[in-house]
């Protein structure tokens, strides 16, 4: 076990599986006190346990990130259980409904911006104020490639990852002088359990998207985001983090 992020208290949402998982588990190796926010509550403890097996500090914490009032929740578990907020990584997201924009679902046009989007701005909303508490903070959130450019099949996920690199921007400047960064990262297509029921025509089609010749892993996105959470970024705050095999610069 290292230290970079010892003495440093971190949130996590979508923690339970995939990216969140790979990122719980490396800046808890680092030494950073986990609480794993995640609607899977089952999953959340697999997590918090195994890193609490390793030597390592985490809870597990189920919320639902659409309901600020869970959100606020989180914030107040984090600062009660580990003393302070320093690290947010707000991630928890869904692939959402493809298809032509008119042949979109309405409902589930709304979950998807609701879990996606506003999620984020409810994390931001209690992180800040606490990180800003602890003498300062780094937050990354979740975008994707589809956070940079388009794809007609589809709009809503587009959309909302759209909204988290806006979001990002705004809040980065809002908050440079009180000593919290603020970036997004967006993660090519990556081999998780979100990719989970594609047919292996459409997952090849995915393959060919990316000049690296296959699709990313959780750990490769991790790096970045440990990175960015660290203080070795700590001149880096608003900017959008391409981790994507290539996609977007074809
Ligand atoms: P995943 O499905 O492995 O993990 C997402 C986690 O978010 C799950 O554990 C799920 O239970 C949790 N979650 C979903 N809705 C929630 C809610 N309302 N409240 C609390 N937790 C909730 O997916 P993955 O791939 O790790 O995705 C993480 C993020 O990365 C998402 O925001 C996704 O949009 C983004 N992303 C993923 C890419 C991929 O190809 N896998 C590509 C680009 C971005």
């Amino acid at each position: 076990m290292g230290n970079e992020f010892g003495q440093k208290v971190a949130m996590i949402t979508g923690g339970a599986s995939g990216i969140g998982e790979a990122v719980s588990f490396k800046i808890a190796k680092e030494g950073a006190s986990v609480l794993v926010v995640d609607l899977n509550e089952e999953g959340a403890k697999r997590v918090a346990d195994q890193i609490s097996s390793n030597g390592g500090r985490a809870l597990a914490f189920s919320a639902d990130v659409t309901d600020p009032e869970q959100v606020r929740a989180c914030v107040e578990a984090a600062v009660s259980e580990f003393g302070a907020l320093h690290l947010g990584f707000n991630n928890a997201g869904i692939s959402g409904p493809l298809g032509p924009l008119t042949e979109i679902d309405l409902a589930e046009y709304r979950k998807l911006m609701e879990i996606n989007l506003d999620s984020v701005f409810y994390c931001m909303y209690y992180q800040i104020p606490a990180m800003i508490a602890a003498g300062g903070g780094s937050i990354v959130n979740t975008s994707s490639i589809l956070g940079l450019v388009g794809d007609p099949g589809a709009v809503p996920y587009v959309a909302a990852k759209h909204g988290v690199s806006g979001l990002t921007k705004a809040a980065a400047l809002s908050y440079a002088d009180q000593g919290v960064r603020i970036n997004s990262v967006h993660p090519g297509y990556i081999d998780t359990p979100l990719l989970k029921n594609l047919s292996e025509e459409w997952y090849a089609g995915l393959v060919a998207k990316h000049p690296i010749g296959r699709l990313g892993k959780a750990d490769e996105v991790a790096e970045l985001v440990t990175f960015l959470l660290s203080d070795r970024a700590s001149f880096i705050t608003g900017s959008q983090h391409a981790v994507d095999g290539g996609y977007t610069t074809q």
